[in-house]
Formats: structure tokens, C-alpha cells, sequence
């Protein structure tokens, strides 16, 4: 990297303070666990005139997508993942929660009308909402103390999102039914609960989806044969539509990103 993008990057952290450190961020612990709360998945990739754009150029770009960040901080959380290098469906994805959509919609109208937001073409964009959980409440008592195994600690560099769509047949299915099977399918997950973290979004009638699965892992290697695992299970058997696209990336903070696409 050149003097000037490093100097500019400071100037960057000067102006509009550090990722996270606002007090008047959303809750975003709230947003994060909470049921009722909308998950919306934006994928884009970068235009070719921002490779043509000079260092100095790009930075003041930046700067813009930090203030848009900051100034929508208050009433949404914003996570962003690198896809660029590892997935062909895009360069960056955000990840937003909100209480209400048309919070995200103004975030991400903000981002793109920005002039950082003018080098990114949208390549999706994927909605669900979280729920209190409609089977475990009645999974055996021995089942559901295996779900509050502690994740290991430290970095899970990894993110993956599968959208799922379920058959007709499926829905049709009586809740009896239906929990007997979702119980095989968290029998079949206990042994990876300590390597991946999951996060479960609705999506029946917001998208054409039925369901967003989101993943955060250190160990791809698990989640692999995590997958494996839930093949084999008669729940499986009514998925009808299994990613297309799966979205693999790395989870980086604001000012990782800022700093990866200033070079
Ligand atoms: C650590 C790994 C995982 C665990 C512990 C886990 C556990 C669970 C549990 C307990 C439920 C029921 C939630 C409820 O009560 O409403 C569930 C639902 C679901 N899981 Fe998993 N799961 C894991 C991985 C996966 C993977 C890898 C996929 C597919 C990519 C997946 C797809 C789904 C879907 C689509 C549902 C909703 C099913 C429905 O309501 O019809 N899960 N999971």
C-alpha cells in the first residue's frame, strides 16, 4: 500500500470514531438473540470502476460507506463478510437486523445512493425473521440440554448461508410429525454444536424461500460433514430447494473491509 491510503485510513478512524464503540448503537446484543427481529442478506459485487478509481479516490469512497454505517447504526446491526476470493456470487455481503424492514431498506437505499454504494451492483437479496423455536420446546429434556452445549471459544473466521425451501408435502405434515423428525435432524447436529454456531431466519412469504440457515465456523471441515449428517435424515427428504447459491465468506469488521478495499 502507498503513504497516502495509510494516512487516509487514519484520517478515516479520526472522522467517524471505531466500529462498535457508539454509544447510541442499536441493541445490538437485542438484535442479534431476540425472536421478531427481520435478517435481511445483501450480496454485491464491486463495478470495474472501482478498480480504476486512484488510492485517494477510493478512500474518500470509504469514508462515505463508514458514515452511511455509522449514521444507520442506531437502528440496525450491521455485519459485513468478505465473499470476494472465495465465492462467486459476489464481493461483499451485509447482513442487517432490524426490528422493522423498512429500517434496513433505508440503510441500504443510503448505501447504495452513497458514492461508494455506486460501485456496487446488487446480486441478491434475501429476507427472513427470527422466531421462538416451534419444535424444541418439545424435544426430551436430555435433547434440549445438548443444545446449551458452549460453543469452543475464539475466531470463527467462516460464515456460510443456505436458503432452504421445503416442499409442499412437508407443510402438510401434522406438528407431531413434523417434531419427531426436526428431533432426528438436532440429534444428527449435537456432535458439531461445539464448532458451529447457527442462526435460523423464516423467510415463507417475505421471500421465495422458506428458510435462510446462517453459519459461523473455525473448522469448514465440520460443517462439511455437519451437512453429511443431515442428508442422511429423513427430514432432508422434503427439502426442495438446498442453496443455489450457498454463500461462503469471511466475517471482517468495517475497517478490515475499508482496509482491504483501499488497496
Ligand atoms: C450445529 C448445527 C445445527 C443444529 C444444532 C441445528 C438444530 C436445529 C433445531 C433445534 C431446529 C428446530 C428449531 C425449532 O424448534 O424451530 C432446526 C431447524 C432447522 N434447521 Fe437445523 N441445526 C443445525 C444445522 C443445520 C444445517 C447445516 C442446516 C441446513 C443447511 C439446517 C437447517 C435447518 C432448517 C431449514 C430448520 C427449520 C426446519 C423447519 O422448521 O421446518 N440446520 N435446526
Amino acid at each position: 500500500m502507498t503513504r497516502l491510503p495509510v494516512m487516509g485510513l487514519a484520517l478515516i478512524c479520526l472522522m467517524v470514531g471505531s466500529w462498535g464503540s457508539d454509544a447510541q448503537a442499536a441493541d445490538r446484543e437485542k438484535l442479534l438473540t431476540e425472536p421478531g427481529v427481520y435478517g435481511t442478506f445483501a450480496i454485491f459485487t464491486l463495478n470495474e470502476e472501482w478498480a480504476k478509481q486512484d488510492p485517494a479516490t477510493r478512500i474518500v469512497r470509504l469514508t462515505l460507506l463508514k458514515g452511511v454505517v455509522e449514521q444507520h447504526r442506531e437502528h440496525v446491526a450491521i455485519d459485513l463478510y468478505l465473499l470476494r476470493g472465495l465465492s462467486d456470487q459476489g464481493d461483499l455481503l451485509f447482513r442487517i437486523h432490524a426490528a422493522e424492514l423498512y429500517q434496513t431498506q433505508e440503510f441500504l437505499l443510503d448505501l447504495k445512493s452513497s458514492q461508494f454504494g455506486r460501485h456496487l451492483k446488487t446480486v441478491g437479496i434475501m429476507h427472513g425473521f427470527t422466531k421462538k423455536p416451534n419444535y424444541v420446546p418439545g424435544f426430551s429434556d436430555q435433547m434440549k440440554a445438548d443444545l446449551n452445549a458452549v460453543i469452543e471459544p475464539g475466531k470463527k473466521p467462516y460464515a456460510i448461508v443456505i436458503p432452504i425451501r421445503k416442499s409442499a408435502e412437508w407443510w402438510g405434515l401434522d406438528q407431531e410429525k413434523r417434531a419427531t423428525m426436526m428431533q432426528e435432524h438436532t440429534a444428527a447436529t449435537l456432535p458439531y454444536l461445539k464448532t458451529v454456531q447457527r442462526k435460523l431466519y423464516h423467510s415463507s412469504g417475505l421471500d421465495d424461500l422458506d428458510f435462510i440457515t446462517y453459519f459461523e465456523t473455525s473448522k469448514l471441515e465440520d460443517f462439511h460433514s455437519l451437512v453429511l449428517s443431515l442428508e442422511k435424515v429423513q427430514e432432508f427428504r422434503y427439502t426442495r430447494r438446498f442453496g443455489h447459491p450457498i454463500i461462503l465468506g469471511t466475517m471482517k469488521s468495517l475497517d478490515e473491509v475499508v482496509e482491504l478495499l483501499a488497496q
